[in-house]
């Protein structure tokens, strides 16, 4: 099998017009981070300041996701972030299943140049899509789930809780956890 490099696959994404979704995207949302990072982050898809700037996570839900990250004592630098689609759906609604399915295919390639030891999924459609597709984000929250040899925690995603503050308590002790699995990888 041919392996690309991180660099060599965004080239190729950045012109991808495999579903529906390139027909009304500004930029394609490739992922940003540090390329050796041990920890990922995975939302479902751009939102308008993503699609507009081409960077994951940087309207509001990326501000706080900033300010969760460092509370845990990291930055942007190291860690990888990226989407379950990399071009915006339209009015911000869910990606289509045909769509995530093709362009999963990127971020799994992702995973593979990258090889974080650890997958945190924020929100249900990234959980449903790299955990179990009828997980519940309310009951399995903050659970560690090892596959292969990446650990995968499901947790809120930034913008539920920007609507939903109470929850914000519960994003605490999952990234406390995240905090913990992080320590222990590096002993
Ligand atoms: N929400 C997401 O799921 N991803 C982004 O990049 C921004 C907001
Ligand atoms: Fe290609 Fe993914 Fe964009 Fe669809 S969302 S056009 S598969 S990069």
């Amino acid at each position: 099998m041919i392996m690309y490099t991180l660099e060599e696959l965004k080239r190729y994404c950045l012109k991808c017009k495999k579903c529906r979704l390139h027909e009304t995207r500004t930029n394609v949302v490739f992922g940003a981070g540090n390329e050796q990072a041990n920890i990922m982050f995975v939302g479902e898809g751009p939102g308008y300041n993503e699609d507009m700037q081409g960077v994951p996570f940087v309207g509001r839900a990326g501000q706080l996701f900033n300010r969760m990250i460092k509370a845990i004592d990291l930055t942007r630098d190291d860690i990888y972030i990226a989407n379950i689609v990399k071009c915006r759906p339209p009015n911000n609604r869910n990606p289509l299943e045909d769509e995530s399915q093709i362009c999963i295919e990127y971020l799994r390639w992702q995973v593979k140049i990258i090889k974080p030891k650890i997958i945190v999924c924020l929100g249900a459609v990234a959980s449903k899509k790299l955990i179990r597709p009828d997980l519940t984000i309310s009951r399995e929250r903050g659970n560690w789930v090892e596959k292969g040899d990446i650990f995968f925690m499901p947790t809120y995603h930034p913008s539920y809780l920007l609507r939903n503050v109470k929850a914000k308590k519960d994003a605490w002790e999952d990234f406390k956890k995240i905090r913990d699995k992080l320590d222990e990888i590096k002993r």
